[in-house]
């Protein structure tokens, strides 16, 4: 057997192995991008908003002449846009139709631990047998204690939405299955807002689009291509693509199209960028047809608004990261075309979008010198603890695996235990490239390699890159609810493969 970290050296740090599509691409730019479409409620009374969603198996032609078979919320890739306010708690209630458990977490959300997807609280399909729950793949630990395992048919979901206003994300969360659950398309976006944003004069209505980039890989007859995860299977010829390194696939998605193209007006826009991609990092620039660099003015990050806008050329995001940005389209002529492009990729995985600007229009839109002046302000000497965490290959049951500590994911261990309303710092080391999440919490970054953090760790976060061979220290405040929760690394594959983290709140 070859060592994970073998394996990774013979790769480049930040990439598994690519998959290949087997099917005909269409040419960038052309695919008009899709937005997703907008959740409404079922009921409002009572002040919760209550939706529905169906989890259930559709398809949908995503390149020209295919059809792809997929797993959806509510039968579309990405699922459907649930738009709420501040503090008005809002009730999804999950059916699953598909044909394996699921468990769903709102990435970003503070949630009381019992809505927050805990990978063994599934939501099961109607007759699913109990014994097929513990056909766990290699990584090692298909034997779940039972006490941890809660299952329903039905869930609803309940969030209190008690937070700063930003782009959340839902997605899958099973124990051991996430990432393909996810590569198969089940991720959608949840936005909160409130009067105060609202009152900024960000560009708003059609100036304001949520972009989710996706990479994926496509079989000949159109059906999403993955690894197998049977590690026998993974050596097999022709199974392409690393389990273990990360899947990353050679076609770019945005909202579910390929290398799409958006007519704007030559105003300023409102980007809300997911990177929604199972392993792939990118660093993003907007380039005009002349060959500038847009500038890529951030105003807010994972967890809402900045103090004060921050401006990019170049803006890396690894996955499960968002970043709110403006872009100024009257700052290119009237006709012309701007990329977004990704500089880490090669060739066409190089590409993400364009946009075509149409026409010229009045803006009365703005950008705020001051953003927002409710950002913690934690410092050093308000925490009561510190902790280190490494995150790094290593054994796990007879293979290999992605540890946090030294240790593979263990629902019934407790990891860390945290007392309700402490400020701690954690002091995060990574051996490739690792983004880390803590559920429930918001972080700021104090530091990284040792140095200031970089302009792009600005605001509240609650993901954060780390780079090949980097530390990196963050700050938090452990509070809102007591109660299990998660912190992992956001490469889905590195998470399914262990490395995830039990974080005790009491
Ligand atoms: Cu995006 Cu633990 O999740
Ligand atoms: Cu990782």
């Amino acid at each position: 057997g070859l060592s994970a970290s073998a394996a990774l050296a013979r790769r480049p740090s930040i990439t598994g192995a690519e998959l290949r599509s087997a099917v005909p691409l269409p040419p960038p730019f052309q695919v008009p991008l899709p937005l997703p479409s907008v959740l409404k409620p079922v009921s409002t009374s009572g002040g919760v908003d209550r939706y529905e969603i169906t989890q259930r198996e559709a398809s949908a032609e995503i390149l020209p002449g295919v059809r792809t078979p997929l797993w959806t919320y509510e039968g579309t890739f990405p699922g459907p846009t649930i738009e709420s306010r501040r503090g008005r708690p809002v009730t999804v209630s999950h059916r699953n139709e598909l044909p394996v458990p699921t468990a769903v977490h709102l990435h970003g959300g503070r949630t009381p631990a019992d809505s927050d997807g805990y990978p063994t609280d599934l939501v099961l399909p109607e007759g699913w047998q109990e014994h097929s729950m513990h056909m766990g793949h290699g990584s090692g630990h298909g034997m779940h204690d039972p006490r941890a395992v809660v299952t329903e048919l039905t869930r609803d979901y309940t969030f209190p939405l008690d937070q700063r206003p930003t782009l959340l994300w839902y997605h899958d969360h099973r124990m051991d299955f996430t990432a393909p659950a996810i590569w198969r398309g089940l991720a959608g976006l949840h936005v909160i807002r409130d009067d105060a944003e609202d009152s900024l004069g960000l560009p708003a209505g059609r100036r304001e689009l949520p972009l989710a980039i996706a990479d994926r890989a496509f079989a000949a007859d159109g059906s999403l291509d993955y690894p197998a995860l049977d590690p026998t299977l993974r050596e097999r010829p022709g199974v392409r693509g690393s389990y273990l390194a990360g899947v990353l696939g050679d076609v770019i998605l945005v909202n579910g199209a390929p290398w799409p193209v958006h007519e704007v007006d030559a105003a300023r826009y409102r980007l809300r960028i997911l990177n929604a991609s199972n392993a792939r990092h990118y660093e993003l620039e907007a380039v005009t047809d002349d060959g500038r660099q847009l500038d890529l003015v951030q105003i807010g990050a994972d967890q809402g608004l900045l103090a004060a806008p921050v401006t990019h050329r170049l803006l890396p995001m690894a996955p499960a990261e968002r970043y709110d940005v403006v872009i100024d389209f009257s700052r290119v002529p009237v006709g012309s075309r701007v990329r977004l492009l990704n500089r880490l990729g090669a060739g066409r995985t190089g590409e993400v979008m364009a946009f075509r600007v149409a026409r010229t229009a009045a803006d009365d839109s703005r950008i705020p010198r001051t953003l927002s002046n409710d950002l913690p302000t934690w410092r050093r000497a308000d925490a009561v603890r510190v902790r280190d965490f490494s995150f790094r290959a290593g054994r796990m049951g007879g293979g290999h695996g992605w540890l946090i500590g030294g240790l593979p994911f263990d629902p019934a261990r407790s990891d860390v235990t945290v007392r309700l309303g402490d400020v701690e710092v954690w002091r995060l080391v990574a051996d490739v490239h690792h983004p880390v999440h803590l559920h429930l919490v918001g972080f700021r970054v104090l530091s990284r390699g040792g140095r200031p953090p970089l302009p792009h760790d600005a605001g509240l976060k609650d993901t954060i890159s780390l780079r090949p061979g980097e530390s990196a220290e963050i700050i938090t405040r452990f509070d809102g609810y007591r109660g299990r929760y998660l912190f992992h690394c956001h490469n889905a594959e590195h998470e399914d493969m262990g490395m995830m983290a039990n974080l005790e709140i009491v």
